[in-house]
């Protein structure tokens, strides 16, 4: 087991580069084995996510090739074998064979997906999509066996934008006889990216990004080449310690519209940044103002950077608000916020926070993945040194942190417990 320790007070100084998105990249390797051939996916960030997915493509009798972030896929030996409870729960993403598996064989037996523990997390909005293209799901415990004679074309509304959902049903969908309407689909960016894969492959699909996507299923996917878009939630991380701690930071390999709500905020707070192409360089400053935060669905804030977004908040003069809409529980930062000094008050979701706070290094633990870069952003600030515990969290979805701080000045390291 490692933590990581952090000593505060550092400025951060030099160029920070973005990897693929996590969310993206969690999407097109399963998405992969839809293709009768090999796939080629660029730019596959290093995190603990992507190689529990190559566990479960081995499993499949599929083969991967990786040469650094370039990874192929081969997935002509296919076999549609049932998949493990204890591969499942290795991430939330595995729910994303269920789509892929349906599609292909219109059979699939998985568990219900793991993942940060920041809600219930159900998956019914999937599950009543794959309904509507003709599937039968059977629950035993927590295993489900997904069937179909054959898929057909669908007209769903989803109840809430989910992006698993959105995602998972074209998976399915694009194997389907005839047109399948998804209504009130998620519009976040991700889901561009893996339209783009399965329309390469042979896929006829337009709209994503909007809330209407058509799909028009085809017989038929080739292997194909894509590249991960930039990570928008590992570049407003970074951002998000450059506005704490920049000394002419520059957070380079970004997509600048994919961050417009976070900016709009940064803006609000007085926080100096310059966008420059795809880079944007930010000094630290200390008359912050505050502000009121509210997550909302793409392309409002994101939910991934509600926690990241309250430590700047707790070094703002006045008082902010940061309220929590899409999870239930994106709130296991906060006592260690306050255990470091944060002036925090929690009702439910929606915390009153009052700045600017001293904090103090201590020993805290991450709860989950985005509540543990929180941590590691206190940490960055603090006063003296922060251990942090349980950062398997972190290393699930943030690609060589440890490095990317310290080659710009952070004194950030991982020590065996
Ligand atoms: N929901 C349901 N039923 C469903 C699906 C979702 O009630 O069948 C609810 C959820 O409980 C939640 C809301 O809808 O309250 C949003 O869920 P969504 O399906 O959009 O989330 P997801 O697809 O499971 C992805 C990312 C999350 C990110 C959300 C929102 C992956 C693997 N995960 O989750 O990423 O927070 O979209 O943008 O893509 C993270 O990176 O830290 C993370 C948790």
């Amino acid at each position: 087991m490692e933590r990581i320790v952090i000593k505060g007070g550092f400025p951060l100084s030099g160029t920070i580069t973005i990897g693929g998105a996590k969310n993206s990249a969690v999407a097109l390797i399963p998405a992969a084995l839809l293709a009768d051939g090999v796939c080629t996916i660029k730019n596959v960030p290093n995190i603990t996510d992507r190689d529990a997915l190559f566990e479960i493509i081995r499993l499949l009798n599929c083969d991967i090739k990786q040469n650094d972030k370039t990874i192929e896929i081969d997935s002509t030996k296919l076999e549609n074998v049932p998949i493990s409870e204890a591969l499942s729960v290795k991430l939330r993403a595995s729910y994303y064979f269920m789509g892929v598996l349906l599609g292909k064989y219109k059979h699939v037996e998985i568990y219900f997906p793991g993942g940060c523990n920041i809600g219930t997390r159900p998956i019914d909005i999937h599950l009543k999509g794959f309904k509507a293209l003709g599937a039968k799901v059977t629950k035993s415990k927590h295993k489900y066996t997904i069937s179909a004679e054959e898929l057909h074309g669908a007209n769903i509304n989803l109840a809430f934008a989910s992006v698993g959902a959105t995602i998972n049903i074209m998976f399915a969908a694009v194997r389907a006889k005839g047109t399948t309407i998804i209504n009130n689909a998620a519009k976040e960016v991700e889901i561009i990216n893996v339209a783009d894969f399965l329309n390469k492959m042979g896929a006829k699909i337009t709209g994503a990004g909007t809330e209407m996507i058509t799909i028009e299923g085809v017989d038929h996917l080739n292997g194909a080449e894509i590249e991960v878009i930039p990570d928008r939630i590992e570049a407003g991380t970074y951002i998000l310690m450059g506005a704490l701690m920049g000394k002419d930071l520059k957070v380079e390999g970004i997509v600048p519209e994919h961050n417009e709500a976070l900016f709009e905020k940064l803006t609000e707070m007085n926080v100096d940044y310059k966008i420059e192409g795809n880079s944007v360089i930010l000094n630290k400053r200390d008359d912050l103002k505050p502000t009121n935060v509210t997550t909302e669905v793409y392309p409002g804030f994101p939910t991934d950077l509600g926690q990241p977004m309250s430590v700047l908040l707790t070094q703002a003069k006045g008082t902010s608000i940061m309220e929590e809409t899409i999870w239930e529980n994106r709130i296991g930062h906060y006592p260690y916020l306050q255990k470091m000094g944060a002036k925090i008050k929690l009702d439910g979701l929606k915390a009153t926070i009052k700045g600017k706070s001293k904090l103090i290094g201590t020993d805290i633990n991450a709860t989950d993945l985005r509540g543990g870069a929180a941590l590691i952003l206190a940490g960055l600030i603090a006063e003296g040194t922060t251990s942090i515990y349980d950062i398997d969290y972190i290393l699930r979805g943030y690609e060589n942190i440890i490095n990317k701080l310290s080659n710009v000045g952070a004194k950030i390291s991982l020590e065996e417990i």
